[in-house]
C-alpha cells in the first residue's frame, strides 16, 4: 500500500478511484481569466466576470452530466463563485456526484539558459492555496507544464518541468487534493509519431524519477498526458489506431500500474478525433482507467451552440452532453461514430 503515511492517504486513494471510476472522465473548464477571454470573444461576447459566471454556470448546471463526467477542474475564481439563484458551483456539483477540482499552477513563463523553452511558477505559498481549496470544497488539482519538441527539449527543461511537477504533487497530496501531472507536450512541430514518442518517454521517465524521490503516493495521482501523435504540422496525421498503439507503449514503458486514471488533454485535436482516439486505446484492457480530461474537445460546439443567449442554453448543454456521451463511450471502448 502507500509508501507515506499522510493523514489524508485514505482519503486521496479513494478521492482518484472515484474520478476514475467507468465510464467517466473529466471536463476541464479551468481556462485563466484570459484565455475564456479569448472563447468568449469567438462568439462575440465581452470578457467579464458576469460572462464568464453566465458559462460556467450553463456547463456546471447541464442535466445529467454527472452520468459521464466524474470531475470538473476549475480556475480560481469559479471554485468561488455561485449560480445566479446563489447555489455555490460547488454545491451544484456535489449534488451532480462530479468532484470539484482547482488548477493551482501560476503560469508559464520563460527558463533562462534554456532553448526559449519556459516553466511553470505556482510552488511559493502552494501548501496554504491548497488547504483553502481544500476547505472551499475542492478535492483534487492540476498543475500544467509544458514540453516543446521543436524547441529541443533541452534536459534542464525537462528537468524543471519534471521537478516542478514533483514538488506541486507532493504538496497537493500533503494538503488533501489528488494532484493532476500535467507536463503537456505540445503538438507543434513537423516531427514524426517516433520523435513524439521518444520525447514523451524521456519526459515522463523523469517525471516519476521525481515523483519517487518525493515520495508522492502513486496510488493517489492521476496523469494527463498528451496523446502521441505526429505534430501538427508533420506531413501524414496518424490513424486512431497509429496514436493508440504509440501511445499506449509508451504508458506500459512509462507508468505503474498502481497509478489508478490516465486522463489525457485533448491539445488542439477536434472533438471527434479525441474521442476516437479515446475509443482506440480502449479497445483492449488496460492497467489504468483511461479517459479524457478534456477542454477544447468538451466545449467547441457548445460555445457555438450557445452564442451568448439564454434561449440557446438547452441546445448548448445538449451540444456538452453528446459530446460528454461519446467521451464516455469512448472510455469504455464502445464508441462508434
Ligand atoms: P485541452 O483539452 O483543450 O487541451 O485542455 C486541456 C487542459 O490542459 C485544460 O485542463
Amino acid at each position: 500500500m502507500p509508501i507515506r503515511a499522510g493523514s489524508y492517504t485514505d482519503e486521496l486513494v479513494q478521492t482518484a478511484k472515484t474520478i476514475a471510476s467507468p465510464g467517466r472522465g473529466i471536463l476541464a473548464i479551468d481556462e485563466s481569466s484570459a484565455t475564456v477571454g479569448k472563447r468568449l470573444a469567438s462568439i462575440g461576447l465581452d470578457n467579464t466576470e458576469p460572462n464568464r459566471q453566465a458559462y460556467r454556470q450553463l456547463l456546471l448546471t447541464t442535466p445529467g452530466l454527472g452520468e459521464y463526467i466524474s470531475g470538473s477542474i476549475l480556475f480560481e475564481e469559479t471554485l468561488y463563485q455561485s449560480t445566479t439563484d446563489g447555489k455555490s458551483f460547488v454545491d451544484v456539483m456535489r449534488e451532480a456526484k462530479i468532484m470539484p477540482g482547482i488548477k493551482v499552477d501560476k503560469g508559464l513563463v520563460p527558463l533562462p539558459g534554456s532553448n526559449n523553452e519556459s516553466w511553470c511558477q505556482g510552488l511559493d505559498g502552494l501548501a496554504s492555496r491548497c488547504a483553502e481549496y481544500y476547505k472551499q470544497g475542492a478535492r483534487f488539482a492540476k498543475w500544467r507544464t509544458v514540453v516543446s519538441i521543436p524547441c529541443g527539449p533541452s534536459a534542464l527543461a525537462v528537468k524543471e518541468a519534471a521537478w516542478g511537477l514533483a514538488r506541486y504533487a507532493a504538496i497537493a497530496q500533503d494538503n488533501g487534493l489528488v494532484p493532476i501531472v500535467e507536463p503537456e507536450i505540445l503538438l507543434d512541430g513537423d516531427h514524426p509519431i517516433e520523435r513524439s514518442l521518444e520525447v514523451a518517454e524521456q519526459v515522463w521517465a523523469e517525471v516519476f524519477y521525481y515523483l519517487a524521490q518525493n515520495n508522492v503516493v502513486f496510488e493517489g495521482i492521476l496523469l494527463k498526458p498528451s496523446m502521441v501523435t505526429p505534430g501538427a504540422e508533420h506531413k501524414n496525421k496518424a490513424s486512431p489506431v497509429t496514436v493508440a498503439k504509440n501511445t499506449l507503449t509508451m504508458l506500459r514503458r512509462r507508468v505503474p500500474p498502481s497509478v489508478p486514471g490516465i486522463m489525457f488533454l485533448s491539445g488542439g485535436q477536434s472533438e471527434v478525433e479525441a474521442t476516437l482516439n479515446l475509443n482506440a486505446m480502449n479497445q483492449s484492457p488496460n492497467p489504468w482507467h483511461v479517459s479524457f480530461s478534456y477542454a477544447r474537445a468538451l466545449q467547441n460546439s457548445v460555445l457555438k451552440a450557445w452564442q451568448g443567449r439564454p434561449e440557446n442554453i438547452e441546445a448548448a448543454q445538449k451540444a456538452l452532453l453528446i459530446r460528454a456521451k461519446a467521451n464516455s463511450l469512448a472510455q469504455l471502448g464502445r464508441y462508434s461514430a
